[in-house]
């Protein structure tokens, strides 16, 4: 399950945005691709200072072909409106670039990618942190937290704090918009949401 060949002979050494957008859909870096109908390529300018990074597309996503354009995304557009964010200036990418589910009848269920599949998928981040080089990387949620930072991070202990990547660059970690979707206590916990966007935006405007 862990052997995946991993996505780095697949991603170009040049040729910015484009060129990944382009080769992203031959990569067979693990067995997602197999049984999604789309790749997700980030999306957003190549200059962009802030980048978010959720987890996996999701089943509108994959259908679609574009990053957070479900149900996660319409509560990610609202919080970022809210916290004064234009979705149009910042890059907007996931862990993972093919949608993993489980068929249940005629729904497809999200299922959480495997660490096999997050170290395969990394290439592809990587190759964005890269080109993008954004001054603040803002974590969505538990599984980009563990592509990006790590191991063992605690995000509901650690949300909205000023933290760096491994490779030194300024990021804050949240919650997964999907989780304020299904959230038992949405006002709360959108406004939370909305809070560590703000401070994102504040930590940027320092950065
Ligand atoms: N959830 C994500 O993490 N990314 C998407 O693109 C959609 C839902
Ligand atoms: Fe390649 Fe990532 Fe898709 Fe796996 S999930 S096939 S590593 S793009």
């Amino acid at each position: 399950m862990n052997d995946f060949t991993g996505a780095e002979q697949f991603v170009p050494p040049r040729g910015g945005l484009r060129g990944l957008r382009a080769a992203l859909p031959d990569c067979r870096g693990c067995d997602l691709w197999e049984h999604a109908e789309h790749v997700v390529p980030g999306e957003g300018p190549a200059r962009a200072r802030m980048m978010l990074i959720g987890e996996q597309p999701g089943d509108v996503e994959d259908k679609e072909g574009h990053v957070f354009v479900g149900p996660a995304g319409r509560l990610l557009d609202k919080a970022l409106d809210a916290a004064g964010i234009v979705r149009d200036e910042v890059y907007l990418t996931n862990a993972v670039k093919h949608f993993r589910y489980e068929r249940r009848g005629k729904r497809r269920i999200h299922k959480t990618p495997a660490a096999g599949h997050i170290g395969a998928c990394a290439p592809w981040l990587t190759a964005e942190l890269g080109i993008v080089k954004p001054a603040l990387v803002v974590v969505l949620g538990a599984v980009a937290a563990r592509a990006v930072v790590g191991t063992g991070f605690k995000v509901t202990e650690h949300r909205g704090e000023a933290i760096e990547l491994p490779d030194g660059t300024p990021a804050t970690v949240t919650v997964h918009p999907s989780a304020v979707v299904r959230s038992q206590e949405f006002r709360r916990d959108f406004g939370l949401f909305v809070e560590d966007l703000r401070r994102a935006v504040e930590l940027l405007r320092t950065a």
